[in-house]
């Protein structure tokens, strides 16, 4: 099966990052937000990226222009009828997101592809939310979308070898590498990667380290481009919490609890880098501020 036009819902983070590299690499693509304004600010996000590629030399005016032609955002999830294949980046929530996807079920053609890209929520209920299993899988990316290049291609009991064979050729023309995996909760990534950063803040909690010193630790101690604090900051205090409680709940077991520091931080509203404060302080984006910094944790 060629895939053509692709439609991803949700023009947030991921999903304008989605986008982006779809439309970059010759795909028709249509985002669809809740709003005007919404879908208006996801595109002017994008174009900003797309222009510092251009001024960067990294692509033609020509080419800028090329990719923003063949982006269109939308309010109204019909205009998806003759996608090839539909993505779901909106909030990692249950219920909405099986929501939508009992609403596009009889508006997306019948031999569409349907993709989620949840982080940690269970494929295969959102697979049931539709009459077509066997077209359902997950397409896991990472952020920032344009930067990262690996894509989990998460596969249920019931989805189809060419559907994934389809989507494994597709992650590979975005220039990304597929992963494949079973649709456990957190996936490969996650499933590892949430219990390091929990683990990070257990050890901050007892007084092991500061949060400099662990994050300068995991860095030139192991080559991670950022340490656990930089970036649970960056994927969102909010969004670790809300995949830790998922994982919690599929596997029962301690290390997957959110710690209570975790807790509080999401409850006080510091949700990371995009709240402006998070473990660190970003009111100098520059130069962040631990918060252990003023000895108040
Ligand atoms: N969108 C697009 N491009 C971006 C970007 C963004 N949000 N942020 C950075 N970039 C680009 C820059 O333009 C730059 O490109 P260039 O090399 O062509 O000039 C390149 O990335 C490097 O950026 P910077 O020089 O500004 O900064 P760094 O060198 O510090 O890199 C980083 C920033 C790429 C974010 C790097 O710190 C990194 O790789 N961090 C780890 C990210 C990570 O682990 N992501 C996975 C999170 S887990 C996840 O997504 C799963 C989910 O389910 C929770």
């Amino acid at each position: 099966m060629e895939i053509h036009q692709v439609g991803i819902i949700g023009c947030g983070q991921m999903g304008s990052g989605i986008a982006q590299v779809v439309a970059f690499h010759g795909y028709q693509a249509i985002v669809i937000e809740a709003t005007e304004d919404l879908c208006q600010r996801g595109i002017r996000g994008i174009h900003q990226r797309l222009d510092k590629l251009e001024q960067k030399g990294s692509i033609s005016g020509d080419q800028n222009a090329a990719i923003k032609n063949r982006l269109r955002a939308s309010t109204d999830l019909s205009q998806l009828s003759a996608c090839d294949l539909v993505i779901d980046a909106i909030i990692e929530n249950r219920e909405a997101k099986l929501h939508l996807w009992k609403s596009l079920d009889p508006i997306l053609k019948r031999d569409a592809i349907l993709a989620s890209n949840t982080s940690s929520l269970s494929i295969t209920e959102m697979m049931m939310a539709t009459s077509r299993p066997a077209r359902f899988l997950g397409l896991h990316f990472f952020n920032p979308v344009p930067v990262m290049t690996l894509v989990e291609i998460v596969r249920t009991i019931a989805t189809s070898p060419e559907v994934i064979q389809t989507a494994a050729d597709f992650v590979g023309r975005l220039g990304k590498t597929p992963v494949f995996t079973s649709d456990r909760a957190g996936f490969i990534v996650n499933r590892i990667l949430i219990p390091y950063l929990l683990d990070s803040i257990r050890i901050l909690e007892n007084g092991t380290g500061t949060i400099s010193d662990i994050d300068r630790a995991m860095k030139l101690g192991c080559s991670h481009p950022m340490g656990p604090f930089a970036l649970a900051d960056f994927i969102g205090l909010d969004t670790t919490a809300a995949i830790a409680e998922i994982l919690f709940e599929e596997f029962r077991e301690p290390r997957f609890a959110p710690p209570g520091l975790l807790k509080r931080l999401v409850t006080a509203g510091r949700l990371g880098r995009k709240s402006g404060k998070g473990f660190y302080d970003y009111s100098d984006p520059a130069s962040p501020k631990p918060m252990d910094e003023s000895g108040r944790i």
